[in-house]
C-alpha cells in the first residue's frame, strides 16, 4: 500500500468504516486476532539487538513478546512466558543473555538461544519428563530493510516478502538495511489505531495542519488534488529544495546508490499495513513503528535513519529531525481530536472524499483482512459439519 502521485481520485464520496470500530473493546480483540496477530508487524530495528544474546522485550497487542539474537546471528521471536508455570522471562525492555542463557526469574528452569530448555535445576526426576517438550513458545520472526517484524501465525505466515508488495524493488537503492538510528521519540497516542494509517493516507488535511509541512512539499497546498487534475502547473517541491527538512537544505549527501530521479524525489510517503508507516527522502528516513496498545490508544515509535557514514550529530542532526517532529505531533493531536468525535452517538461513519483514495484502499484492506478470516472460519466449520454428517 502507498500513497504516491498521481493516483486516481474517487468518482463519488465513500462511506468511511463504522465509527463503532474504532472505539469498542470487542471490535480491537477481533482486530487483534484476525490483523494484528495474523499479519507481519514491523517491531524493532535489528540494530537494537545487534549481537548474540541480545534481547528486546515487545508488546504486540495483548501479546508479550521477547526478540532474541541467537548465537549464528538468527533472530527468533518468543513468547515472554516459561514453560514452566508461565512467568514472564524479562521484565526489563532490553539486555543481554549472559552465556547464551535464558534463566526464568522464578524457579530458574533454563532456556538456550534457540528457544530450548536445557536445565531444570532443582527439580525431583519424574518418568515423564522430557525436556523438548518444553521448547520456548515461537513466533515468526523476519527482517526486510533493517526493520524486524514478527508475525503471530507461527509457521502458517506467509513470507514476509511476499507481503510487502511492491516496497523492496521500489526501494532497493535506497538500502535501508544500512540505515541506523540518529534519533528516536517513542510517543502514545489516545487514538484508534486506524486513524494513524488514514491519517497518513491522505494529505487533504495538510494544508490547515502542516503549515511546515507544505512550505516544502508544495504539492500538498493543493490537498491531495495536485497531479490529479490533469497536466500539473505549480512544481512539486519548494525551488532549490533538496530535501525534506524545515527549509528544504540538506548537510549531508543522498543515499550512495540512488539514481537521479530518486535524488529528486524528496519524498515518497509508504504505509506497509498494518503497522509501519515510512516517509523517505533522498538522504534520511523517518519510520514509524506502530503497534496497537487498546482500542483508544497506539504506541508509535518515530525513528530517524540514516547511512551510518553519514549520521548527523547535534545543530546537524536536528535540522534534519525538526520538520517531522512537528508534523508527526501535529498528526498525532488530528487523530485524538477525530477519536473524541467519534464517541458522539449520531455519528455512524465518516466519509472519504475524492483526493481520500487511499483512505478508501486501506478501508477495503481492513475489511479483507477481516472478512477473509471470516471466510477460512466458515470453510473450516463447514468442514467440521461435514466430517460429523453420518456416512450414507
Ligand atoms: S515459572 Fe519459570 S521456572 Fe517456574
Ligand atoms: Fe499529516
Amino acid at each position: 500500500m502507498q500513497s504516491q502521485f498521481p493516483r486516481k481520485p474517487l468518482r463519488r464520496l465513500a462511506r468511511a468504516l463504522p465509527a463503532a470500530w474504532y472505539r469498542e473493546p470487542r471490535h480491537y480483540q477481533r482486530e487483534l486476532e484476525r490483523i494484528w496477530y495474523r499479519h507481519w508487524v514491523a517491531v524493532a530495528r535489528a540494530e537494537e539487538v545487534a549481537s548474540p544474546g541480545a534481547w528486546r522485550r515487545v508488546e504486540l497487542g495483548e501479546q508479550p513478546l521477547l526478540l532474541v539474537r541467537g548465537e549464528h546471528g538468527v533472530l527468533r521471536a518468543f513468547y515472554n512466558v516459561c514453560r514452566h508455570r508461565g512467568s514472564a522471562l524479562c521484565s526489563d525492555d532490553e539486555g543481554t543473555f549472559e552465556r547464551g542463557r535464558i534463566v526464568c526469574p522464578y524457579h530458574a528452569w533454563t532456556y538456550d538461544l534457540e528457544g530450548r530448555l536445557v536445565a531444570t535445576p532443582r527439580r525431583m526426576p519424574t518418568p515423564d519428563f522430557d525436556p523438548r517438550r518444553f521448547a520456548l513458545h515461537e513466533a515468526a520472526c523476519a527482517s526486510w530493510g533493517g526493520f524486524v517484524f514478527v508475525n503471530l501465525a507461527g509457521r502458517r505466515a506467509r513470507p514476509l516478502l511476499r507481503s510487502l508488495g511492491a516496497a523492496p524493488e521500489r526501494f532497493a537503492r535506497y538500502r535501508f538495511d544500512r540505515l541506523r538510528i540518529g534519533k528516536r521519540i517513542v510517543a502514545e497516542v489516545r487514538a484508534n489505531w486506524k486513524l494513524l494509517c488514514e491519517n497518513f493516507s491522505e494529505c487533504y488535511h495538510c494544508p490547515p495542519v502542516h503549515p511546515e509541512l507544505v512550505r516544502v512539499v508544495r504539492a500538498y497546498r493543493e490537498a491531495g488534488a495536485w497531479g490529479l487534475r490533469g497536466p500539473e502547473t505549480s512544481p512539486e517541491y519548494a525551488p532549490g529544495a533538496r530535501t525534506l527538512t524545515l527549509d528544504g537544505s540538506t548537510r549531508i549527501p543522498p543515499f550512495a546508490a540512488l539514481t537521479e530521479a530518486e535524488r529528486e524525489t524528496l519524498y515518497v510517503p509508504w504505509l506497509v499495513p498494518p503497522g509501519l508507516f515510512l516517509n523517505v527522502h533522498p538522504d534520511y528516513v523517518n519510520s514509524h513503528m506502530m503497534l496497537p496498545a487498546g482500542p483508544a490508544r497506539v504506541r508509535i515509535v518515530y525513528d530517524w535513519l540514516f547511512e551510518p557514514e553519514h549520521l548527523p550529530r547535534g545543530a546537524d542532526l536536528e535540522h534534519y529531525t525538526k520538520l517531522w517532529e512537528i508534523t508527526n505531533a501535529q498528526d498525532a493531536r488530528n487523530c485524538e481530536w477525530q477519536q473524541q468525535g467519534l464517541a458522539a452517538r449520531p455519528f455512524r461513519h465518516g466519509w472519504y472524499v475524492p483526493q481520500e483514495f487511499d483512505c478508501l484502499r486501506f478501508a477495503r484492506w481492513v475489511r479483507a483482512a477481516l472478512g477473509a478470516s471470516t471466510r477460512a472460519r466458515t470453510r473450516r466449520a463447514t468442514r467440521r459439519r461435514a466430517r460429523r454428517a453420518p456416512a450414507r
